[in-house]
């Protein structure tokens, strides 16, 4: 029995999903233990693109179980439109995803709410308006329907209704607001998603057959207590999450890979010390074609930062990296490195100590010479231009931790495996 995690090490959208998708191959059960619908995993298989929000990366590989486990937010609507898509290109789910019996389940009024919130604020957060932050705090306000109650159709009406009724006596909604919510087709998704819904406890806890993969959704710095708060999303996406989110103890966890990008993205609002206002920045943009994969909002993009990597390791206990997207770099002449940053004249190499004043740190730079050319072709990293090599030796030096597979394309066999 192995038990390894996969954690996104930035502010999401590090490349999660073709990660998971590579370490899946060798495991039957792949889990996810927070977040829903705000994430976006996209992955090739047979060369088409797919993109999943909610059920785990896993299910495309035909031996995989899929497990949501009970610290997610489940949206049954998305859970409809994923199997569709799964249906789409013939993959086979049948028996292959347990939705658990405590996950709690967002519904239309939680996505109405988000988008009201968020328009309110006038953008401030930039949630993704899927209902996240609104299902949470009815979770830890103890008012949250949970999948179980989805086993009873009368009952979660009621709920429903009793929800509603509470939404429009605190002003979270208004009675005209209602007209924009289609309660009938979300029943019907709540039926179809029905024989999903179990007890994930003795799948996991089964020691004779479990070799489980944890997939993390978003990334480090949107984890709701150690993120750049309140910029963050609502759950605990470092691998903290993984004990409450699925049950599973830490001292469990064989090993925890983070994945980083080769740069960094960040969508939404928020502080982002390393982001690019110039040419710099708009070529990452394009040559990553950094668009949100739930959203299709344009991603802020910067250069690659340490004082945030080491946080991040040290949050997660990080036992490995996954660097992606290297190949994005490949034109660069000059690439820049966040060593640290200064604040208010002092040298600060710790994030905590400036989560809450991030936006007015000033980052400085090493810079590394560019290898201008295409990495796609290698094999194995010693194939790497020589300053390729030097770029991924410092990253890897300066967190501490090793890296132990290189992305340098989104297809399926471009990835360095250095174990
Ligand atoms: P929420 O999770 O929809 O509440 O959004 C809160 C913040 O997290 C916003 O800035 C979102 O853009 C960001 N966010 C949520 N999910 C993801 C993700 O999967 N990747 C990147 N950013 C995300």
């Amino acid at each position: 029995m192995s038990i390894n995690v996969i954690v996104g090490g930035q502010w999401g959208d590090e490349g999660k999903g073709k990660i998971v998708d590579l370490l899946s191959k060798n495991v039957n059960i792949v889990a996810r233990y927070q977040g829903g619908s705000n994430a976006g995993h996209t992955v090739y298989h047979n060369n088409k693109k797919i993109i999943l929000h909610q059920i785990p990366t896993g299910i495309l590989r035909e031996n995989n179980v899929c497990i949501l486990g009970k610290g997610m937010v489940v949206d049954p609507d998305g859970i409809i439109e994923e199997i569709e898509c799964l249906n789409n290109n013939n993959i086979d789910f049948n028996n292959r995803i347990i939705i658990d019996y405590y996950a709690h389940i967002v519904t239309p009024l939680h996505k109405l709410i988000d988008k009201i919130n968020e328009e309110k604020s006038g953008g401030k957060i930039g949630t993704t308006c899927k209902g996240i932050g609104p299902t949470y705090q009815d979770k830890y306000q103890r008012i949250g329907i949970r999948a179980i109650d989805l086993l009873d159709i009368k009952l979660l009406k009621k709920k429903i209704e009793e929800r509603t009724k509470i939404a429009i006596d605190r002003s979270e909604i208004c009675e005209d607001d209602l007209l924009n919510i289609n309660l009938n087709d979300y029943y019907s998704s709540c039926i179809k998603i029905k024989d999903f819904i179990n007890d994930s406890f003795p799948v996991l806890f089964n020691k004779d057959k479990s070799n489980i993969l944890i997939e993390g959704a978003q990334g480090t710095l949107l984890d709701i207590d150690h993120g750049t708060f309140p910029y963050v999303t609502s759950s605990n996406c470092s691998s903290g999450g993984i004990s409450t989110g699925l049950g599973i103890p830490g001292n469990k966890l064989d090993s925890v890979i983070g994945i980083f990008k080769a740069y960094v993205t960040r969508v939404g609002g928020g502080p982002f010390p390393t982001e690019l206002f110039d040419e710099n920045g708009k070529q990452l943009q394009s040559i990553g074609k950094e668009l949100g994969a739930t959203t299709g909002r344009v991603r802020r993009c910067g250069w690659f930062d340490i004082v945030a990597a080491k946080y991040s390791a040290c949050i997660n206990g990080l036992t490995g990296i996954a660097l992606t997207k290297l190949d994005i770099l490949d034109s660069f002449d000059t690439i820049y490195v966040c060593t640290h940053y200064e604040y208010k004249g002092s040298k600060i190499t710790e994030m905590s100590k400036v989560l809450n004043y991030l936006d007015e740190v000033t980052p400085v730079y090493k810079q590394f010479k560019g290898w201008n050319c295409s990495v796609e072709g290698s094999r194995v990293f010693e194939d790497l231009p020589e300053e390729a090599k030097v770029y991924i030796n410092f990253l890897s030096s300066e967190i501490g931790v090793p890296i132990e597979i290189i992305s340098i394309g989104p297809k399926r066999h471009q990835i360095l495996n250095l174990q």
